[in-house]
């Protein structure tokens, strides 16, 4: 049997806390830190990342935007985080660097089936879509950063550019387009097919949609049931899949050389 010790606990006496306002990078606040010790801080030391930022989530997601970054976001407020920190450099370090393949193919494809003018490029980003159309293509843009927006109106290739979000009802009249595309925006993190039916309702009737769905998603997505259903429904034709690498060969992300997306077309009857 042990018997019980008495001990006297001394205390140490603890430094005193160095307290620091640090710009958190994901949240834009400025929080107090205990420089001295960050246990019981809000910030992860060293990342400048506010623990709060992305709903306790302390992944790297927006130090160093990527695409690791952009498929671990879970909701909308977490896209607008990470491409506001990445909206300068994101042609030049993804779509150009990683030889990013969705933007050229998704237009040519819209141009070979006759795609006709105005179209909504849906979740345009920095518009790498549009410097694929002719210069008398009318075409508008939609996304949820403003940032992104920024860069695309710089390109001066639009007609307008808006904010929204792809899961939440359009601000927008019924009819109004002849198409719509896009491209990179149906993947992990971002939006699935709970946006379809809004996007079809701004469609005119004979309307062609042409988009990309990361392959491996597109039941998780939602798209095998939304489609299964929009067609029976008479709302759309059957959409016409082709599956495409989705970088150029020696220039992907690592890991990601063999990752393979579906270009999707479609017609609002
Ligand atoms: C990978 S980028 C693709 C951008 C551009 N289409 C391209 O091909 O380079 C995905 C885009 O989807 C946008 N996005 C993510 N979630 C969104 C949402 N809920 N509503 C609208 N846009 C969203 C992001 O802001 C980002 O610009």
């Amino acid at each position: 049997m042990f018997g019980r010790t008495s001990s006297r606990s001394v205390a140490t006496p603890s430094p005193l806390p160095d307290l620091r306002l640090i710009r958190c990078h994901a949240c834009d606040q400025e929080n107090s830190v205990d420089a001295s010790n960050s246990v019981g801080s809000k910030f992860v030391t060293g990342l400048n990342t506010c623990r709060f930022a992305n709903n306790g989530n302390t992944a790297k997601m927006t130090d160093d935007p990527d695409l690791e970054s952009a498929y671990a976001l879970e909701t909308p407020e977490d896209n607008k985080r990470l491409y506001r920190n990445w909206a300068e450099t994101y042609d030049s370090d993804f779509v150009e660097a990683k030889g990013f393949r969705f933007p050229a193919l998704v237009a040519e494809s819209y141009m070979n089936q006759g795609g006709h003018w105005p179209c909504l490029d849906v979740g345009c980003g920095t518009g790498a879509i549009a410097e694929h159309f002719p210069d008398d293509a009318v075409l508008d843009g939609l996304d949820i950063s403003p940032e992104m927006l920024a860069v695309a109106e710089r390109k001066s290739r639009y007609r307008a550019l808006f904010e929204a979000n792809l899961k939440e009802p359009l601000d927008l009249p019924s009819g109004i387009y002849a198409g719509f595309v896009s491209s990179g925006t149906f993947t992990h993190g971002h939006v699935g097919a709970e946006a379809l039916p809004e996007l079809i309702r701004v469609l005119a009737p004979g309307a062609l949609a042409v988009h990309t769905v990361k392959a491996d998603l597109w039941a998780e997505l939602g798209f095998e049931e939304t489609f299964e259903v929009m067609t029976g429904d008479g709302l759309i034709t059957r959409p016409v899949t082709v599956a495409e690498q989705i970088y150029e060969d020696g220039s992907a992300p690592d890991g990601h050389q063999d990752d393979v997306g579906l270009i999707v077309s479609f017609r609002r009857l």
